[in-house]
């Protein structure tokens, strides 16, 4: 058994007139039309509990796609006990064992569930098809590839030995359970925050995002088709302090994965601060978290590269992703070029229903997200170092839609330039050319981020100054091109600072935090 270095799972195109573009049509009507129950799953079986959440259309909010049961205290506890019952046969399994799991589940999800879950992300977290397919279908299905790939290769690492001595590295899983949080923005992030704990033998407690349930539920599903042993994780829908005072809380919780906002982050670090004499081992702490991710043009760069990257890297997905360009420094001999390319540009930009594939953008998450844009908005237009020159309107009667938003600040620490807004709004700042290095100095210092960035510049010395002054400003560092989007196996994804513990989504280097090695030193 050797599995071979994987290949990045292709994005289909879906034309006019396709098989799968037929496909996705029929599961957009059947979904919509079919409003279902989602259950707890705990132990391999499914359990109903009276206090339900709703699953609704973020771009349709009267469209309810269904209802889900919120796990409570009774459940969080016998899911405790039921990756506790898992963690003995599972870990003790040949690897490759494991691994045939996850591998099996990627084929499944490209193959036959490839319309459902797609369908299921489009409707519930308002993706385009494009943005769908480019989560739930192909970025998971590497991270269920790359992962065990990864584990083949970290496992063969072994220590010298000498005369007489045989030594040996144990890679076992962690002390106890894994406990994963995730969030509505990627499926993807959701699936490889559950698995990729046990695929190296851990048990996992899985809270999804309230927003996400229903595109979560169906990956659980076919993990759970491709042969996933009961408990092994367990699926448990709850709300946030719930899941903190049982799960977090307890002695056996040996890891953390999470994404989401750093706030939510520092809180949960807190509490395991705060718990840390109860614990039986240390947990390990790994989160991926907000970001206020940069463009920083210099005078040499090319201004289509730099249109096409602003507006693709600050909108699709409404500017929901962790990646999306949200601030952006250019010198002041481009900005009047740029300005018109952008006005013309973001003119063709349509918003509106997922159904509709000629619309880029679609709704954002929810009603709070909505209205925490619009108080952004709101500050701009009451504020004299800021305004809105493109864009700016909102509209919920339908969806919680919001139009793409450029946003000019007088000052480079403007309000809008250093918190994180998730939505799609890109502030710009127009620095004088001959401040150059001041304004890399301020992008570096001015966010408590460190997530993505992009810097344009045709000229090379001007790259290579770019590069060493934001050293630390982005884990994920693109030249030339749009900080969204890495591809697994290609682009290792994570940021430090507030965005988080930089321990690469889809790397070996995440593999190995959710293992305990044991080693052997024998005298023969
Ligand atoms: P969020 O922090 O609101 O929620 C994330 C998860 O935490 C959800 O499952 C939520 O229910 C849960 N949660 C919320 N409060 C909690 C509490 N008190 N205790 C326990 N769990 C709690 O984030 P979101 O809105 O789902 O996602 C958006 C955020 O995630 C943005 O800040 C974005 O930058 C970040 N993000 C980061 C990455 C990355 O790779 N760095 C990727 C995706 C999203
Ligand atoms: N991995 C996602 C991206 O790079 C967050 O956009």
């Amino acid at each position: 058994f050797q599995i071979k270095v994987p290949e990045n799972e292709p994005i289909k195109s879906y034309l006019p007139g396709s098989p799968e573009r037929l496909a996705l049509k029929a599961e957009l009507d059947r979904q919509t039309a079919n409003p279902i129950e989602v259950p707890i799953i705990v132990g391999g079986k499914e359990y109903r509990t009276e206090h339900k959440g709703k699953m609704i259309c973020p771009h349709d909010h009267q469209t309810v796609l269904g209802e889900y049961s919120i796990a409570g205290e009774k459940e969080l506890l016998m899911a405790i006990e039921a990756a506790e019952a898992a963690k003995v046969e599972w870990e003790n399994m040949p690897w490759e064992h494991r691994a045939t799991i996850f591998l099996k589940a990627a084929d499944l999800l490209t193959g036959k569930y490839r319309a459902k879950l797609s369908a299921s992300c489009m409707l519930g977290q308002s993706k385009n098809l494009f943005q769908a397919e480019i989560d739930v279908i192909c970025e998971l299905a590497d991270f269920l590839r790359f992962n065990p790939y990864y584990v083949q290769e970290i496992y063969k690492q072994q220590p010298n030995n000498s005369a007489g001595v045989w030594n040996r590295v144990e890679y076992r899983a962690l002390d106890g359970f894994v406990a994963a949080i995730t969030p509505f923005n990627f499926t993807a992030i959701g699936g490889n925050l559950a698995t990729a704990p046990a695929m190296v033998g851990n048990t996992v407690l899985w809270k999804p995002s309230s927003t996400a349930v229903l595109s979560n539920y169906y990956v659980m599903q076919i993990l759970m088709e491709a042969g996933l042993p009961a408990g092994v994780i367990n699926f448990v829908p709850c709300r946030g302090v719930d899941f903190g005072k049982v799960v977090i809380n307890h002695p056996k919780m040996a890891g953390f994965h999470f994404t989401g906002s750093t706030s939510v982050f520092n809180g949960i670090w807190k509490q395991v601060g705060d718990n840390i004499s109860n614990y039986v081992t240390y947990p390990r702490l790994v989160g991926e978290t907000g970001g206020k991710d940069f463009i920083f043009a210099h005078e040499s760069a090319d201004i289509e590269a730099l249109t096409c990257s602003i507006i693709l890297g600050a909108f699709e997905y409404q500017g929901q992703k962790c990646s999306a360009a949200s601030r952006a420094y250019v010198p002041e001999s481009l900005w009047g070029q740029l300005k018109v390319r952008l006005e013309e540009e973001i003119a063709k930009i349509k918003v509106g229903d997922v159904r509709d594939f000629s619309n880029l953008m679609n709704a954002v998450i929810d009603q709070n997200s909505f209205k925490n844009i619009q108080s952004y908005l709101d500050y701009v237009k009451a504020s004299e170092d800021g305004e809105i020159i493109i864009g700016g309107g909102t509209e919920d009667k339908v969806g919680y839609f919001v139009e793409p938003t450029v946003i000019l600040a007088k000052t480079p620490t403007f309000k809008t330039m250093v918190e994180e807004i998730f939505g799609p709004v890109l502030t710009v700042y127009v620095y004088p050319n001959d401040k150059f290095e001041e304004t890399l100095e301020l992008c570096d210092t001015s966010t408590v981020y460190g997530l993505t960035g992009s810097i344009f510049a045709q000229d090379r010395a001007a790259i290579v100054k770019m590069s060493q002054a934001l050293d630390h400003a982005a884990g994920n560092f693109y030249i030339n091109d749009k900080p969204t989007g890495a591809v697994v196996g290609q682009q290792p994804f994570g940021g430090s600072r507030g965005s988080g513990t930089n321990d690469k989504a889809g790397s070996a280097v995440n593999l190995s935090r959710w293992m305990s090695q044991r080693t052997i030193k024998e005298t023969l």
